[in-house]
Formats: C-alpha cells, sequence, structure tokens
C-alpha cells in the first residue's frame, strides 16, 4: 500500500474530516497493539492514514501511548512522511492560547518510556543523528502549506515533553524555560525519535491548548477552558494539511 501522508491525531484530534473512502486496517506489529485501527483513506489525490494517538475514545494515556507500535504501523503500510499533532502548553510570550506552532527542538523529560527500537534482544544497536530532531523539508512545505492556507503557524520553538499525564509546577515550568523550553506538552517524545529511527519524514504541528502553569494570569489550568482552546486550533489543521497535499 502506498501512503503519501500520515497523521497522528492527539487530544481533541480523534478523526480526520475530509478523508474518503475510509478503509479500518487493524496492524499486527512486533511491538504489539497501536493505540487504534489506522483509518485510511484519499484527500484529493493523496493517500492518507490517520491514527488516533490516545485511541478514538481518548483511553490511553501519554505515558502509556505504544509509540513503537504506531509508529511502525504508519511505516509498515507505507507511509514514508509523518506529522504529529500534539497539544501543548504555551511557555513563550507568543505561544498563547489557540497558536499553532512548529517546534524544531525538542528536550526530552519523559522517563520510562520504550525509547527505541533497539531494545529488542538481538536487534542492532544504531545511534541516530538527532542534532535537528524534525525533518527540515517537512517543516519548510508546512510553512509554506500554512502561507497559502492563510493559517497562522509560529515557525520554531523548542517542545519540552514531560512525562504526564498530571500538568506540571509552576517550578517545573520554571525550569524549562531556563532550559530553553517554549511549549510543553506530553507526546512529542518518543515519538519523534522513534520516527527518525524508521527513517521516517516526521514534524509536529503544536496546538496551544493553555498557558503552561505560572504563565499565565490564572491562579489554575482550567480544562473546559483548555477543550475550547483546542477546539479552535484544531479546526485550522485541516485546512492546513489540505494546503500541504494540494502542493
Ligand atoms: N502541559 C503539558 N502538556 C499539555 C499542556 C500543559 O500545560 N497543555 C496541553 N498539553
Amino acid at each position: 500500500m502506498s501512503i503519501d501522508l500520515a497523521l497522528i491525531g492527539g487530544t481533541g484530534l480523534y478523526r480526520f474530516p475530509g478523508l474518503s473512502g475510509v478503509e479500518r486496517r487493524a496492524v499486527d506489529t512486533p511491538y504489539g497493539f497501536t493505540s487504534d485501527s489506522l483509518v485510511v483513506g484519499s484527500l484529493g489525490d493523496c493517500r492518507v492514514a490517520f491514527l488516533a494517538r490516545h485511541g478514538e475514545s481518548h483511553t490511553i494515556p501519554p505515558h502509556r501511548v505504544n509509540y513503537r507500535a504506531n509508529l511502525w504501523a504508519l511505516h509498515h503500510v507505507g507511509a514514508r512522511r509523518v506529522i504529529g499533532i500534539n497539544a501543548v502548553g504555551g511557555i513563550r510570550a507568543d505561544m498563547g492560547p489557540r497558536v499553532l506552532a512548529l517546534p524544531d527542538q525538542i528536550i526530552d523529560y519523559t522517563h520510562e518510556r520504550l525509547t527505541s527500537y533497539c531494545d529488542v534482544a538481538g536487534a542492532e544497536v544504531r545511534h541516530i543523528d538527532f542534532s535537528e530532531p524534525y525533518t527540515a523539508k517537512l517543516r519548510r512545505d508546512l510553512l509554506l502549506a500554512a502561507q497559502r492556507a492563510g493559517v497562522p503557524l509560529v515557525d520554531g520553538g523548542c517542545y519540552g515533553a514531560t512525562q504526564g499525564p498530571r500538568l506540571e509546577t509552576r517550578a517545573e515550568i520554571a525550569r524549562m524555560r531556563r532550559d530553553g523550553c517554549d511549549l510543553v506538552g506530553m507526546t512529542g517524545m518518543p515519538e519523534a525519535a522513534l520516527a527518525r529511527e524508521l527513517e521516517l519524514e516526521y514534524a509536529c504541528i503544536a496546538l496551544v491548548a493553555n498557558w503552561a502553569a505560572g504563565c499565565g494570569d490564572e491562579a489554575e489550568i482550567s480544562l473546559p477552558e483548555i477543550f475550547a482552546n483546542l477546539e479552535f486550533a484544531t479546526a485550522r489543521v485541516p485546512p492546513l494539511i489540505t494546503a500541504l497535499i494540494e502542493a
């Protein structure tokens, strides 16, 4: 099967509108179950595979996502370009709620996740280059698509990946800001590194759902507000992807 583009939808994006001729494909992987079946369909002339990272009913928390199975399955069905869509908190002043950003760096604070295909007995040990964790060409194509679609997309930023599922303390976010993080999310890693191990092109569209702890005026982060902001930001993803595909 040839797939032109794979999309991994995060919180708030459980199916991709506009796909036609949709078929569901359960993929058996050496790493166990994917988060859900792959949904394969057409968008214009392109074949697109969509996968809901947390499952279509959002039953899998960030630290329990089987990232290895998900990426392996997409690779197995022939995807070579993968876009992860991830809800995040904003740390940098220009990354407030409802912003869409295209990070260009990552700092990984996660732990106890299965982060590599190399830790299977007998697998060859490979040290991938990860200086630039996202694929430059795919990022450029997304920036051009955003311009064409009239979707504001902030170019660059450092994604700090936290363990979750709880949100962070103010002190943790203050440390992350000192470290150079601009965004904080729970699902950016190990997804990006696994994509690189499989030699997939990979980029992340980060949807800012809230100010990270201590970055806004509120004493607490409100869940209803997170969902309202995510709904707004998520609505901008299909036109962006459509413009990418039309190019
Ligand atoms: N922190 C971590 N992950 C998130 C946040 C946050 O504030 N908002 C949405 N995903």
